[in-house]
């Protein structure tokens, strides 16, 4: 596992997410309830960026046809093959930092 900074504490509002890209891969991270969250930013739907989709609680909604995964562990909640890889966050001072295998 390596560790990588993914962006600031504060680039991230309350109950938002936003996709970044470490290494050529794309990450989506989320902000729920003061804590930090990762999963892959790719919808084994059909690509969508989850990232960039919209967060109800632990749940993020696809932006491109509304499939929902548990951020905290990648499940999909409308089809069980359509899990999604989630990562370790850690937050140092104002840090955020996932790791990555
Ligand atoms: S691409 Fe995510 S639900 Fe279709």
């Amino acid at each position: 596992m390596a560790k990588h900074k993914v962006c600031k504490t504060g680039d991230l509002a309350e109950g938002e997410g936003n996709k970044f890209e470490i290494n050529g891969q794309d990450i989506a991270v989320y902000c729920v309830e003061g804590t930090f969250w990762a999963t892959a930013d790719f919808c084994p739907h059909r690509g969508g960026s989850l990232g960039h989709g919209k967060l109800d609680g632990k749940t993020i909604i696809c932006p491109n046809h509304g499939w929902q995964f548990d951020i905290t562990t990648g499940e999909c909640l409308n089809n069980v093959s359509g899990e999604v890889d989630t990562f370790t966050v850690s937050v140092e001072g104002d840090e955020v930092f996932v790791e990555l295998p």
